[in-house]
């Protein structure tokens, strides 16, 4: 999960801002999640190729699935578009059937759609275009016709065209063997430990509209559900605090001297986009910290989900609005989070507090 803070915009003074652009497209870059497919037979077709896994349906993470590939035989319908009407694709030797479609025509999740209606336990599509796998996405329209998205349980992939090619070729072949694959899901997860890792980009501050609006709701209303995963061990999440950074020239503007500090080492943008009125940019930096120490702290006594308490009442209790977007305020909130708190370390913000001032490491 991924949530980020502002763009770009005209709060901004331009020389902080070309650099969050950089950073921004150096962590957006998407990653094409994919899988095994091995084919066990033929024999002249026996090999391992990758496939890149749909954004619908359900791939069995973790697991395999072995099955014969179908294709099929009525040309009108191999690119799985129309329905499938009565046909039930059914293997020879009974096993499931991974059903091979051409890719082109219509959504990709309507051929999945079809496929499962008529029996496939999963879905391949094959690239009608030499090119390095893409990840099959799911339309956007939430129309009525498109009610069925949610309703797909089996597992799509993409495979490359000369792999397709040749898989069609060996399917549809007359009185030719079945063609067995085993999907493979068990190397698609980074890290195979029954935890799901994820990170969570924020900001503290409260007062860039609806974008801050958003988070502060989201952090309020998925802070329970985050505390029951981490306290389970279910989850380890990280919490990220967009930063931006003075470039050397501006040094010594105005812009960056109230913006940021550690010589310009740090910065975030002025809250509410003028330098001479309310907070500074260089006071949202300094709250990132204390929130950023919060979950290290907490994190090293095993207590990561004191953040989501700290950060949802620091919201409640300290905002700028309120004239309360300061240390004091933050250093109740850790106070009242109680005995936990204390267990674990906390309130303890002198050392982030004082980064403002030089240093040499
Ligand atoms: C999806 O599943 C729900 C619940 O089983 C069912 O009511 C609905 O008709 C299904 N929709 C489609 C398009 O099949
Ligand atoms: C962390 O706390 C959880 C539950 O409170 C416990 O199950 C787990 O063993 C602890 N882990 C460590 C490393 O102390």
């Amino acid at each position: 999960m991924a949530m980020a803070g502002h763009g770009c915009g005209r709060r901004l003074a331009a020389a902080l801002c070309l650099v969050v652009a950089a950073a921004n497209v150096a962590s957006a870059r998407f990653v094409v999640e994919k899988n095994s497919v091995k084919v066990l037979s033929p024999r002249s077709l026996r090999g391992r190729h990758e496939a890149a896994i749909a954004n619908y349906g359900v791939p069995d993470y973790g697991g395999t699935l072995t099955g014969v590939v179908m294709y099929p035989a009525d040309a009108k319908l191999a690119n799985g578009c129309k329905p499938f009407g009565k046909t039930e694709f059914r293997s020879r030797s009974r096993r499931p059937v991974v059903l091979l479609v051409d890719r082109g025509g219509c959504y990709f999740a309507l051929k999945t759609w079809h496929a499962q209606l008529a029996g496939a336990a999963a879905v391949l599509v094959a690239d009608s275009a030499d090119e390095p796998l893409l990840t099959m996405d799911s339309p956007e329209e939430e129309t009525p016709d498109m009610a069925f998205l949610s309703n797909i349980t089996v597992p799509s992939a993409l495979v490359r065209k000369p792999f397709g090619d040749a898989l069609r070729a060996a399917a549809s072949k007359e009185g030719g063997d079945e063609v067995v694959v085993r999907l493979d899901w068990r190397e698609s997860m980074p890290h195979p430990d029954e935890r799901v890792e994820y990170e969570f980009w924020t900001n503290s501050n409260d007062e860039c509209g609806p974008r801050c609006d958003e988070q502060a709701a989201f952090v309020g209303a998925f802070r329970g559900h985050a505390q029951l995963l981490e306290k389970g061990g279910y989850a380890l999440f990280t919490p990220h605090y967009i930063t931006w950074f003075c470039p050397e020239a501006f040094l010594e503007t105005k812009q960056c001297k109230a913006q940021c500090i550690n010589r310009g080492r740090y910065c975030a943008p002025d809250p509410e986009g003028d330098l001479g009125a309310g907070y500074d940019g260089r006071d949202v930096v300094l709250e990132n910290l204390r929130q950023l120490c919060v979950h290290r702290v907490a994190n090293a006594r095993n207590a990561s989900w004191l953040w989501w308490d700290y950060v949802a009442d620091y919201h409640l209790r300290c905002s700028m609005t309120g004239n309360h977007y300061t240390r004091r305020c933050a250093e109740d909130v850790a106070k009242s989070l109680g005995e936990c708190a204390v267990v674990a370390g906390l309130p303890f913000f002198r050392s982030a507090s004082s980064s403002s001032s030089p240093r040499r490491r």
